[in-house]
């Protein structure tokens, strides 16, 4: 993991980059070098040998016209005697072509085969051959004198080792160079890609300080040019995201203030619109009653007390709604809570022939939560589908059944359903399309599902009916 992360950096790869550089260029010079020196050397030899063959040529002419061949053979190994000498091998010719003397530097060379030569039509001068396999040179050359023309031929192996060897040593030294230079190359990349990354690792590290929320920091400006010029941007970008996520969080605080303020002003804005209505009825009773001077009649009686229980029922709702959660939690078993709902309502199914259909799952759905806010929950919904197929045939679908880790419920109904712009405003409190209505059936149903740990959901097609969706984690 730290080699991966080591081999990503670019601090790294523009090392990598330089070292290779370098070591190619110097692989390039070196390699050009040496051939230079090769074809140098190469060509003091051939001189050297040359002006050799020519010097021995000549002292070999008289004992050649007297065929003294010991003395020939003398010459011929005195020129190899010394351990420098370049001359390995030596044969001397009579004008015919006839082999008269040979002589060699030791028993390695006595092997040696001379290449073909033109004994009948010799070149002019030495003439120079290579071998393809031993690093030797052939000369040969004819024995000329003035009087007599050609009177024999010298032939000579010239040994390259000397050459090898000087250049053995040059390429030595030079591997010690190109060593030096790549490691001063390595040195070189490494101390530019700390000198060019540093101040990018200064910004690096900064960025990443903002990024965890640490706002408003700067990080010193180092660096020249571009990367100067970015380390300032970033230093004023850090200072501006402070004063903005500081001017949004107080623009959030002002709207949440001013949004509870309004939720409250609305919320009692609506207990007291439907506190007022019942309220003047009963004063209008009064009043009536007060003008005729006569006591209030058995019928104004019956009202008034219906319009002070309506307004119990308003104040207990919104008092359900308003107190915080219930922390008393037991095991639930769901099937009967549904029983206990069907049970209070099925007189009103029958007066409206409304048929049930009850579809429960066998296994008892546990769940924890409170007995009576849940049974409040179905009542709300369940009653809302009654409502809305009110005086018409038509059927009421309750079903449990589990699903990924789930307990859903769903109630369907038949009725009006709900048009698509009330869809959004059905859980908001007081919201209500019917005349006795309190709008609090649905926002209280919400909010105890949601204390529940549970989600709703409705559709509804209109003139086709209502689908309640309520899950529950088991
Ligand atoms: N199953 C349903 N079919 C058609 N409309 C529905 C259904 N359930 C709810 N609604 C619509 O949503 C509105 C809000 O429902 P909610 O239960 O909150 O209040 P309400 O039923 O009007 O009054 P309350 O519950 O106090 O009697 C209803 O007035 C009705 O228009
Ligand atoms: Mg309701």
């Amino acid at each position: 993991m730290r080699f991966k992360k080591i081999f990503n950096s670019i601090a790294f790869r523009i090392s990598v980059t330089i070292a290779v550089v370098v070591a190619a260029s110097a692989v390039a010079v070196g390699w050009l070098i040496l051939r230079e020196e090769r074809k140098t050397l190469e060509f003091e030899l051939r001189s050297k040998g040359r002006y050799i063959a020519e010097i021995m040529s000549h002292h070999v002419v008289e004992p050649l016209l007297y065929e003294e061949r010991h003395e020939i053979f003398s010459l011929l190994q005195g020129s190899m005697k010394s351990e420098e000498s370049l001359v390995v091998y030596a044969e001397v010719y009579d004008k015919n072509g006839e082999l008269i003397v040979k002589a060699f530097k030791n028993e390695k060379f006595n092997k040696l085969k001379m290449p073909p030569y033109n004994f009948k039509d010799p070149i002019d001068g030495v003439d120079i051959q290579e071998d393809s396999k031993l690093p030797v040179y052939y000369l040969s050359l004819p024995i000329n004198i003035e009087t007599s023309g050609t009177i024999g031929f010298l032939r000579l192996g010239i040994t390259k080792e000397f050459l090898y060897s000087t250049l053995e040593g040059v390429k030595r030294k030079f591997y010690l160079l190109g060593a030096a230079v790549i490691f001063v190359g390595i040195m070189l990349g490494l101390w530019m890609a700390r000198k060019v990354l540093r101040p990018i690792l200064i910004l690096n590290k900064g960025v990443r300080r903002v990024g965890e929320g640490e706002l408003g920091i700067e990080v010193p400006v180092v660096g020249e040019g571009e990367i100067k010029e970015l380390a300032l941007s970033f230093n004023r970008m850090s200072v501006k995201l402070k004063e903005l996520i500081h001017s949004i969080q107080s623009a959030q605080e002002h709207l949440v203030r001013t949004e509870k303020l309004y939720a409250v002003g609305e919320f009692s804005a609506g207990v007291a619109h439907e506190i007022k209505n019942p309220l003047t009825s009963i004063k209008m009773l009064m009043q009536t009653a007060k003008q005729k001077k006569e006591p209030l009649s058995n019928m104004d009686i019956s009202i008034i007390e219906g319009e002070i229980n309506r307004i119990n029922h308003i104040v207990k709702q919104f008092l359900a709604f308003a107190r915080p959660e219930k922390a008393e939690k037991t095991d639930v078993n769901i099937n009967n809570v549904l029983e206990e709902v069907i049970t209070v309502t099925r007189p009103k199914m029958k007066q409206s022939t409304i048929k049930l259909d009850q579809k429960f799952l066998s296994r008892e759905p546990i769940i924890k939560g409170n007995h009576d806010a849940l049974k409040q929950v179905f009542l709300n919904i369940i009653l809302n589908a009654i409502q809305a197929m009110d005086g018409r045939e038509g059927t009421l679908s309750i079903e449990t059944s589990t699903n990924n880790g789930n307990l859903s419920v769903v109630i369907k109904d038949t009725g009006g359903g709900i048009p698509k712009k009330d869809l959004k405003k059905i859980f908001n409190p007081f919201f209500t399309t019917k005349k006795d209505g309190t709008g609090m059936g649905l926002a209280l149903t919400y909010k105890t599902i949601n204390e529940h740990s549970g989600k709703i959901k409705i559709d509804s097609k209109p003139w086709i009916g209502t689908t309640v969706k309520v899950d529950f984690p088991l």
